[in-house]
């Protein structure tokens, strides 16, 4: 990390977070992006902003590795479109068959780092070596970026279902790049695709958790917390998306059955759905 703090910085601390109990966010290899300067910026984190976000952000892992389960379970042949997908290590879990294929989009710099750092891995045997596993570097917010995902999708071919994760992403961006993002994924997915797609709505604005959040990203990532976006599930819902599931941190804790004590106000209270397309517009 020996560059000017960025939003990217999130995407090592849910690496350290995950590592921190492999067995319940199910993600083994979290630990390889964890090096000393994560986990100092990681315990700020957890220990001056938000105690509870560990165990979330395990927790939201695990959930995305049991939705991925179900739909390989369902399906067979699979593939996996991951949108700022930091540094996650999907397509190499036991979640994804190794014959899927996965394409993962991110900023320049983390796209760089994660694949010179992916074939390291792969050479120590840390890793897999052979996995289908393309990545596109892409900002959002400065590039056009419909032709361009297109154009991806094309390579992985679409004659097997496609699962769209947005992970901790999608309200980073600002309102006309996340709606066209939103118009590019419902005009891509076809019948039997599904989405996961993390969001926040409006009342995590009276959460203190995620005022102190907000600070954090702004005076240790250098992000503007202020273009954070917040989209009620309507957003989401379109005429041939059908709702499969819907939690959130609170939710998953109890669901889970690691804690009772979460609240809109102690947590990053980040909102999960999942989608299936239909046959339908
Ligand atoms: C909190 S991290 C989440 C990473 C990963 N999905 C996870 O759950 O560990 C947010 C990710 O979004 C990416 N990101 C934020 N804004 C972006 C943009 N405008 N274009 C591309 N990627 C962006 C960051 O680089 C970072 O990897």
């Amino acid at each position: 990390m020996d560059r000017a703090p960025d939003i990217s910085d999130t995407a090592f601390i849910t690496c350290y977070f995950r590592s921190l109990d492999p067995e319940l966010s199910r993600d083994p290899l979290a630990s390889l992006w964890v090096d000393s300067a994560v986990a100092r910026l990681g315990d700020k984190f957890r220990h001056e902003v938000i105690e509870n976000d560990p165990v979330n952000i395990q927790l939201r892992c695990r959930y995305w590795v049991e939705a991925l389960e179900r739909f390989q379970a369902a399906h067979g042949e699979v593939s996996l479109v991951n949108l700022g997908a930091g540094f996650s290590m999907y397509p190499f879990l036991p979640c994804l068959r190794e014959t899927s294929l996965s394409l993962e989009v991110d900023q320049s710099h983390v796209v760089a780092f994660k694949r010179a750092r992916l074939a390291e891995f792969a050479r120590d045997g840390r890793v897999p070596a052979v996995r289908h596993l393309a990545h596109r570097a892409l900002d959002f917010e400065r590039e056009p970026f419909e032709a361009l995902l297109d154009e991806e999708l094309a390579k992985l071919g679409r004659d097997r279902p496609t699962f769209f994760l947005l992970e901790g992403f999608f309200y980073y961006l600002s309102p006309p790049v996340s709606d066209r993002l939103w118009g590019w994924l419902r005009s891509a997915c076809t019948a039997g695709d599904r989405i996961g797609m993390i969001h926040l709505p409006q009342e995590i604005r009276e959460s203190a958790a995620y005022r102190r959040t907000q600070r954090f990203l702004q005076e240790d990532c250098g992000y503007d917390g202020e273009a954070i976006v917040y989209h009620e599930r309507e957003y989401f819902s379109s005429e041939g998306l059908e709702v499969l599931d819907q939690s959130s941190h609170v939710g998953l804790a109890r669901r889970y059955g690691v804690s009772e004590d979460h609240t809109n106000d102690n947590t990053f209270n980040e909102h999960f759905l999942l989608l299936e397309a239909g046959d339908g517009p």
